[in-house]
């Protein structure tokens, strides 16, 4: 604890973090605790779930969760560990069971997670007081976020955004077309740092920026910028139809939303900037609508286009590994071969994933030399890593300092 408060107390905001904060396991270990395990963290879209009995594991640090479509059609996440003597209940990645059966000993429980079931456990044995122990989870425009924490932070306020800027995005009613996870081996925070500029953009992603501007004031990422007119412009010609599309953030800086158009005429991150999918999931009236960005630290960055929409969820693995799932949704009658080519749809952003991960984990390697000095950011360009970082710091510095100790 006190080797981080010196490092937070001692850190030049202008500068990258020092070394520990990428490959320190007790900072990691900080990280989780006071983030990972407090935060709202986005999780799966819904339409994964797609009938009742159809559940989703995932694991966040020590914690495994299970989330599940009940009976009623109602989205639930739970503990993946049975009340019994803990074993984890549900194995696989995803799957489809109309009980939740634990394979040691066979305890049955509900979709709503209580105790069905459980074999010669005696006359005083209370099923009702062995449920399965509930994790918080709210879905929202189609997107299921889920917090580990005992009591949670207000959902409320990100909610009321979500359902407006998404109002003309049908998540509830899209597909996941495809989906891609791959294991960077760079600390968390490299990777939400290297996606909240594109500085790098230029240098590394000739096939996105077919279509993405790498200018920071078009993306809303520069910290003191004016909005450039075609910003501004986009921005009033979609708010006219009925798109919310102004740049928000959040007061502590946990989310943000903007949407900002493509570069010239495109309308989606294709090889030539048009449309990947003609039955689109949005009601957008044209197709050059731009993307919608949103991020919600500390796991989730997404882009919502005119045609189909892109979500993201980053998972920390340990201090030098990151998980980063990619899932591409279409409208959910969208026929593969005839209203989407996939490879048409995913190319950009295989490629542009992979790029990331290499610089990330040229990142982190550079960082591992002990001759790793923090360098300046640049004003222009890293507006978004310094907000960023700096909402790391200041929540980890709110969340570590002593409580304040009343009066007698
Ligand atoms: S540990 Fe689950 S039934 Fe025994
Ligand atoms: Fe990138």
């Amino acid at each position: 604890m006190e080797k981080i408060q010196s490092l937070l107390a001692r850190r030049n905001p202008a500068y990258a973090l020092e070394q520990a904060f990428y490959n320190d396991p007790d900072i990691f270990n900080i990280d989780l605790e006071m983030i990972h395990y407090r935060d709202w963290l986005f999780a799966i879209p819904a339409c994964e779930l797609e009938k009742p009995g159809s559940y989703v594991t995932h694991k966040v640090g020590s914690y495994r969760v299970v989330i599940v479509r009940g009976a009623d059609n109602e989205i639930r996440a739970f503990h993946n560990s049975c009340r019994h003597r803990g074993s984890i209940i549900c194995k696989a990645a995803k799957g489809h069971a109309p009980k939740l059966v634990c394979p040691y000993h066979q305890w049955t429980y509900e979709l709503d997670g209580s105790l069905l079931w459980a074999r010669d456990m005696g006359p005083d044995f209370n099923p009702k007081n062995h449920g399965l122990k509930t994790v918080h989870c709210e879905v929202v425009k189609g997107l299921v976020y889920i917090c580990l924490a005992d009591n949670a932070p207000d959902f409320a306020p990100f909610r009321a955004e979500m359902e407006s800027y998404l109002a003309l995005h049908d998540l509830e009613n899209s597909k996941v077309a495809f989906e891609s996870t791959i294991i960077e081996k760079g600390n968390w925070k490299l990777v939400w740092e290297n996606n909240r500029e594109c500085y790098h953009c230029a240098g590394n992603h000739p096939s996105l920026c077919r279509t993405f501007p790498e200018d920071p004031n078009a993306t809303g990422n520069s910290l003191d910028g004016e909005d450039p007119e075609l910003l501004i412009k986009h921005v009033a010609r979609c708010e006219a139809i009925g798109a919310p599309s102004a740049y928000k953030e959040a007061a502590m800086g946990d989310w943000r939303f903007v949407r900002t158009p493509l570069l010239g005429s495109g309308e989606s991150y294709t090889m030539d900037g048009k449309v990947a999918v003609i039955k689109p999931n949005s009601s957008i009236p044209f197709k050059d609508a731009g993307s919608l960005m949103q991020f919600h630290y500390p796991t989730t960055w997404n882009h919502y286009l005119s045609d189909h929409s892109l979500v993201f969820r980053v998972t920390p693995i340990s201090a030098t590994e990151t998980e980063v799932s990619t899932k591409w949704l279409v409208h959910k009658d969208a026929v593969e071969g005839l209203d989407y080519d996939l490879k048409r749809l995913t190319e950009v952003w295989i490629e542009t994933n992979d790029e990331d991960r290499q610089v990330v984990e040229d990142n982190q390697f550079g960082i591992n030399s002990p001759a790793y000095e923090p360098g300046p950011y640049s004003p222009s360009h890293e507006g978004g890593v310094i907000q960023f970082v700096n909402w790391y710091c200041n929540t980890l510095s709110s969340r570590l300092a002593p409580k304040a100790i009343a009066a007698e």
